[in-house]
């Protein structure tokens, strides 16, 4: 989704200067797109009551009233449907984002996705996606834009990572389920975006003269995979979200092996709609469609936002839905029946969750902080009623500070740097730490001012945070403790070359003796629409470490950041802690407190692998590329299953900090690991065909084996771990399958000392390898390899199960 009118005249042009945008020619071995047609009917199964009300809905509709449902109209949210007041439908309302309602006031503002996944803790993932539900149902909205499982992590550089959650497919889909159980349980409607393999910013949509009529040059850069790929990595997280119940799912802006992803119909009705068995509906990303019956045939249920018109200006008539859909149906090219479906998958998740009995009304104040479509574009009229600016946040705020520390990974602590022990004199650095000086929203990478999550549409509008320096200084007042900070970047970098540590000391930080700890914030910026450019930290942040280190033998480095840093710093022993916080939200000078103080013992993991060079990634972003042809832009995924640490692992490569690693003040011990099967069946290479489910087939998702090991605190801390369950398939599997695959995960709190057993299920699907010939996940026979352990590549206890 577009954050502001202007990324909207940046960044996309009219769609209606484009007839047909899809180029399907054959482009090689991951370039088809196998045509998939009709796009099937909703079933309803697991909402029966609901499709029924849906369809007698429908049946009340006349062809124009179904033809305005299918499509967006400006209105006080970013997304529309407008009402049918002779019907007592109100409309709904679509609202951003993964992290917060973002057309909000008096709203909080949640730890990202990347922080999330890097919590490994389902309870706080459901308790995050609840909490953040009811202050969008609190706000009227009907449709959350969340949340997010592509991109999945592909690539390190690509711009709106940290919007989901982790480059492992099963964690993501974990988060994603844990997430949408929790957001829906309120009664509002989850979105699960952006379907699929969406894995870069740069070209995401495609690009147009400047000239009047905005004639079409080049399209979007197309993501061209193979299919077990796309099953085992991309589909993987969505399918969690559709067993889970998702009310829509969102196509994205990228086409898929040459075919702009909103008329996919191998994607939308194929694997979707078909496979997946997804009863809610397709919506669109915001100027993601290129086409009105192609993509209507494909798959697509409803357009976003509507029209997109000439200089960006939102323009409701042009959309290729709405009118043109009556005028497709009254000339016979469009079987009203593809319509009715349509209304049909958009009404059903809103019986089903109730809406349609006392939902709070939009909060007029949404209209008023809302620039994407001001009051000034609207067509239509919408009466807004019920209180303004209504305060959503409850008691939120301690949640989001739980998982604000329960989500910074402890990378490094040596000399027991940390916890902080009542130091008497601490120095704060860089402009990470303290407060913005112009305004929270709608900066892009401003440099005085802490980072607490990412921009553009996955933002979230502050009421207010909690600065890192600000809540130093509050727990240092308790013990009477110095606190003195520099802030500027620049003055710190420089202090390296022009002048040494004695200039440092003495001019510019004007501390008597050495402090006892030196902390170092540093920042990364990050929004959809641009990939970054580098890992490194912004604003100088290594030459920053490098200077406060030259003199400081206890620096302490934190991040905030959209996920994988370049840390050429790690090895330096003055270097004592690094703490990679990512984007934790409003709390985040409290949550950071926390851990330095060790109020809460450090228990995150990194939910994606850092290397020791930069050079050593794999998956880059397609950029620059040299030619003016329209579909120049392509993206070869050849790097098939081989993204993050199975990328790593199967190169046999040294990493810096391995998928899965994060410290702890305390310490752990695993053992007796047993592997019990939970039937005494022979297990059968594929599932027994069945009715297809939410989810695909129901076999899928049958536990196979029970893994228990028992989880110990060796240490003299209370504290949580997290055992994580890697398999390695049997040799029998295909070639290109990882060495090893996260299939589990559990965190546990234990108290100094205690110990408790920890279990696992392997589900069907979790032993299965997608089969590109049968078009089945299949267990391939032999003796699969079970280990748990701290992370990827510190596996403590291991054992094997052999299917025949
Ligand atoms: C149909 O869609 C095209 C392309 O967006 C647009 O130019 C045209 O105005 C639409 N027509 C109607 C009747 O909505
Ligand atoms: C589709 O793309 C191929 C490969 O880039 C190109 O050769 C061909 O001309 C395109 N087809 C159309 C219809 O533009
Ligand atoms: C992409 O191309 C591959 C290889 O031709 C094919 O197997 C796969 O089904 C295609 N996927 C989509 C979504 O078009
Ligand atoms: C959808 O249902 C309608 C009404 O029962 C039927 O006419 C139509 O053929 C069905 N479409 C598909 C693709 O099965
Ligand atoms: C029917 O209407 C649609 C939508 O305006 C248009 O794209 C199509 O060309 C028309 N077909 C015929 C046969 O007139
Ligand atoms: C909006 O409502 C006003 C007053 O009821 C009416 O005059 C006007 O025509 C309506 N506008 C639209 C676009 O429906
Ligand atoms: C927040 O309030 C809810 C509802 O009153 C309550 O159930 C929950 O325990 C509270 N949570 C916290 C962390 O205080
Ligand atoms: C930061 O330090 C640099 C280098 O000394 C200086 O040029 C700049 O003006 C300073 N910025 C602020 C805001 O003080
Ligand atoms: C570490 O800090 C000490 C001062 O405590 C300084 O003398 C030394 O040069 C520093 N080492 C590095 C590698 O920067
Ligand atoms: C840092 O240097 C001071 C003064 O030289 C020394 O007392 C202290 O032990 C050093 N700390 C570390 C963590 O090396
Ligand atoms: C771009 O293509 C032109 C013409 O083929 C070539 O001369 C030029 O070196 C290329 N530039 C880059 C950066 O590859
Ligand atoms: C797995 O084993 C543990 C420990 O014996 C037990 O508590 C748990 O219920 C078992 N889970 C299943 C699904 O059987």
């Amino acid at each position: 989704m577009l954050s502001s009118l202007l990324s909207v005249a940046a960044l996309l042009s009219p769609a209606f200067a484009v007839t047909q945008a899809a180029n399907t020619t054959i482009l090689g071995p991951y370039g088809y797109v196998p045509p998939v047609y009709p796009s099937p009917n909703t079933t309803g199964i697991g909402w029966e009551g609901a499709l029924a009300k849906a369809k007698a809905f429908v049946a009340e509709l006349t062809l124009e009233e179904k033809s305005t449902m299918v499509t967006g109209y400006p209105g006080p949210c970013v997304g529309n449907i407008i009402a049918i007041e002779r019907l007592g439908f109100p409309g709904l309302c679509l609202q951003d984002g993964p992290l917060a309602i973002r057309v909000a006031d008096y709203a909080s503002v949640f730890p990202a996705g990347v922080s999330t996944a890097a919590s490994f803790d389902r309870e706080l993932m459901y308790e995050r996606g609840l909490m953040m539900g009811a202050e969008f149902k609190a706000k009227g909205a009907h449709i959350a834009l969340a949340p997010v499982a592509g991109p999945l992590g592909r690539s390190a550089y690509a711009g709106r990572n940290w919007e989901g959650f982790s480059p492992d497919p099963y964690l993501t889909g974990v988060a994603m389920e844990e997430t949408i159980t929790g957001m829906q349980s309120n009664g509002l409607q989850a979105t699960a975006k952006h379907w699929v393999a969406y894995e870069q910013e740069t070209q995401r949509n495609p690009t147009y003269s400047d000239t009047i009529g905005f004639d079409l040059l080049q399209e979007s850069v197309s993501s061209n995979l193979d299919d077990r790929t796309m099953h085992e990595l991309y589909m993987w997280p969505f399918a969690n979200a559709v067993r889970a119940g998702v009310a829509s799912v969102m196509c994205s802006y990228n086409r898929i092996n040459g075919t702009y992803a909103c008329e996919n119909s191998k994607s939308l009705n194929g694997l979707l709609k078909e496979e997946l068995g997804f009863q809610g509906y397709i919506q669109s990303d915001w100027g993601g469609v290129h086409s009105g019956l192609s993509s209507i045939e494909g798959g697509l249920d409803m357009n976003m936002p509507g029209g997109l018109g000439q200089y960006g200006m939102y323009l409701a008539p042009l959309s290729y839905f709405g009118d043109n859909v009556t005028i497709a149906v009254n000339n016979g090219s469009l079987d009203v029946s593809r319509l009715d479906d349509m209304v049909t998958r958009i009404m059903t998740p809103y019986y089903f969750l109730g809406q349609d009995t006392d939902y709070p009304t939009v909060d007029p104040s949404g209209a008023d902080l809302n620039t994407f479509s001001p009051r000034s574009t609207w067509v239509t009229n919408f009466t807004l009623t019920g209180p303004s600016s209504r305060d959503v946040r409850a008691n939120h705020s301690s949640l989001i500070r739980k998982l604000g520390a329960a989500s910074a990974v402890l990378l490094k602590n040596t000399n027991n740097a940390l916890p902080l022990k009542a130091p008497k004199s601490i120095a704060v650095f860089g402009n990470d730490a303290s407060e913005d000086t112009q305004g929270f929203y709608n900066q892009v990478n401003w440099e005085y001012g802490t980072i607490p999550v990412g921009g553009g549409s996955g933002t979230g509008r502050l009421t207010y945070l909690v600065t890192p320096l600000e809540a130093i200084k509050r727990k240092a007042a308790e013990t009477g403790a110095l606190v003195q900070q520099v802030l500027n970047n620049t003055l710190i970098a420089s202090q390296t070359s022009s002048g040494g540590s004695d200039t440092f000391v003495t001019s510019a930080l004007l501390i008597p003796a050495l402090p006892d700890v030196c902390l170092v914030f540093l920042k990364t910026y990050a929004e959809e629409g641009a990939d970054r450019t580098s890992l490194d930290s912004d604003w100088n942040g290594n030459e920053v470490v490098e200077s406060v280190a030259s003199f400081c033998n206890n620096t302490v480095v934190i991040t905030h950041s959209s996920g994988i840093n370049n840390l050429p710093f790690a090895s330096n022993p003055n270097v004592t802690a690094i703490l990679a916080a990512h984007y934790p939200g409003q709390e985040s000078g409290n949550a950071v407190v926390d851990i330095l103080y060790g109020d809460v013992n450090p228990s995150a993991k990194l939910p994606y692998t850092i290397a020791n060079s930069v050079d050593e990634y794999n998956g880059l972003p397609t950029t620059a590329v040299n030619s003016t042809d329209p579909y120049a832009w392509q993206a070869w995924f050849e790097e098939k299953l081989e993204i993050d640490y199975r990328y790593f692992d199967a190169q046999n490569m040294d990493v810096l900090y391995e998928f899965g690693f994060g410290l702890s003040y305390t310490t752990f011990k695993l053992a007796d690991l047993a592997i019990e099967p939970l039937s005494s069946d022979s297990i059968s290479a594929t599932a027994a065909p069945a009715t297809t489910i939410p989810g695909g087939n129901p076999g899928l998702w049958e536990d196979l084996y029970n893994v228990t090991v028992t989880l110990s605190n060796t240490g003299s801390l209370a504290g949580a771990e997290v055992p994580q369950l890697y398999l390695t398939f049997p040799a029998s599997t295909p070639e290109g399958t990882p060495p090893k695959q996260l299939r589990g995960f559990e965190k546990v709190y234990l108290e100094a000392g205690a110990s408790s057993s920890v279990s696992f299920s392997l589900m069907r699907r979790d032993l299965s390898y997608w089969d590109i010939i049968s078009q089945d996940w299949v267990v391939p026979s032999g003796a699969f390899n079970v280990s748990v352990g701290f992370s990827s590549r510190d596996l403590k206890v291991a054992g094997s199960l052999t299917v025949l």
